[in-house]
């Protein structure tokens, strides 16, 4: 089966294209981070008029990269939520018209979901043979950081999720305090791998499997003011003195929030009995967090490569692929729904 996937939750409007749920014939991605990155952010409104301009292009490049045409297609998948309500409308109303005019199944697709089965496009990892369910499935983007139990495909379970800010907002936040581009989860790294003497954070506490990043911000935005960098005018230290603070803030704030990750995934492992630790969303593209993960985990870590882990239209059809095979369909009353949620 042949399924398209179609992504516009946030600011990557994606179409993939994949057989059978695994294999990946293309994964066409038209990224908007130049136009957001002048406001520091992701504007919805920006957002959606880019995915309106940029989803017919992509939907070539994709069929072109697979050496598909359109009738060959067995279904049409889009993310339905969550994510930025008008860049969801977009897609959903995309795929729609697409399916209906193919005369093809729709299905809508939860972005979480998506995130998970990117796993399953990398063949080297099979992650339903080994290690099994159940899996423990840190999902960690610009707009979610859930720690999610996957007893099987569809079966889902929230163990814990963040409480205020996301992980990939908590490094772009940090990354803007520092003066350093966006998105911020690169450069906080890339900082962070220049770094002589690291900053100590204070370790996030937080009951049960809940996450949360704002208390590190704010750390972040007093040593920053401290050091003179925050706000950016008003930056008294000489300009390599001040280069060798941003790294060690950066180094010190990767490690906090990297550590925060770690811990609660392991404890979700331990608090379960999973076999494996499977991470999803942009921010498991950070080194760091694979690395100790790595060293760390009881049981084998599941990652999938880091195009995969960002956004993309690839994730979505996959996810799909074990809907529509137990049958799952939509009809044309597919709405966006923002707050969706797993489990
Ligand atoms: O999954 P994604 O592409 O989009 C959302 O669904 O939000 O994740 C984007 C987020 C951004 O916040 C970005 O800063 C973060 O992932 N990110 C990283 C890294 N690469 C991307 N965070 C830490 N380290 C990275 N290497
Ligand atoms: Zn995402």
């Amino acid at each position: 089966m042949l399924v398209l996937g179609i992504e516009t939750s946030c600011d990557e409007t994606g179409v993939g294209l994949v057989e059978g749920g695994r294999t990946l014939l293309a994964n066409a991605v038209a990224s908007q981070v130049e136009v957001h990155a002048r406001y520091g952010g992701v504007v919805p409104e920006v957002a959606s008029r880019q995915h309106v301009l940029a989803l017919v292009p992509t939907l070539h490049r994709a069929l072109q990269e697979a050496g598909v045409s359109l009738p060959q297609v067995d279904a049409v998948a889009v993310t339905c939520g969550p994510g930025l309500v008008g860049s969801l409308i977009v897609g959903v109303n995309f795929a729609k018209g697409l399916a209906m005019a193919l005369g093809k199944p729709l299905l809508g697709v939860n972005h979480l979901e998506g995130h998970i089965y990117a796993a399953w496009l990398e063949p080297t990892l099979d992650p339903e043979r080994e290690p099994g369910f159940p899996l423990v499935c840190l999902l960690a983007s610009g707009g979610h950081t859930d720690l999610v139990l996957m007893e099987g495909h569809g079966e889902y379970r929230l163990l814990g999720r963040t409480r205020d800010d996301a992980a990939g907002e908590a490094f772009d936040k940090a990354a803007r305090v520092l003066g350093l581009g966006f998105p911020g989860g690169p450069e906080i790294q890339r900082e962070a791998g220049r770094a002589t003497r690291p900053e100590p954070f204070p370790r996030v506490v937080v009951e049960g499997l809940a996450f949360s990043f704002s208390g590190l911000k704010t750390a972040l935005v007093r040593r920053a003011q401290a050091a003179g960098l925050y706000p950016p005018a008003g930056a008294s230290a000489s300009p390599s003195e001040s280069r060798e603070a941003v790294a060690n803030l950066a180094a010190g704030f990767q490690e906090a929030v990297v550590e925060a990750l770690v811990e609660k995934t392991l404890e979700g492992v331990r608090r379960t009995g999973a076999r494996g630790i499977l991470l999803g969303g942009g921010v498991s593209a950070n080194a760091l967090l694979r690395q100790r993960l790595q060293q760390r985990s009881p049981v084998p870590l599941l990652v999938p490569r880091p195009s995969l882990c960002t956004d993309n239209g690839a994730m979505i059809a996959a996810a799909a692929f074990f809907r529509l095979r137990r049958g799952e369909r939509h009809g044309w009353d597919l709405d966006a729904h923002p707050s969706l949620r797993l489990g």
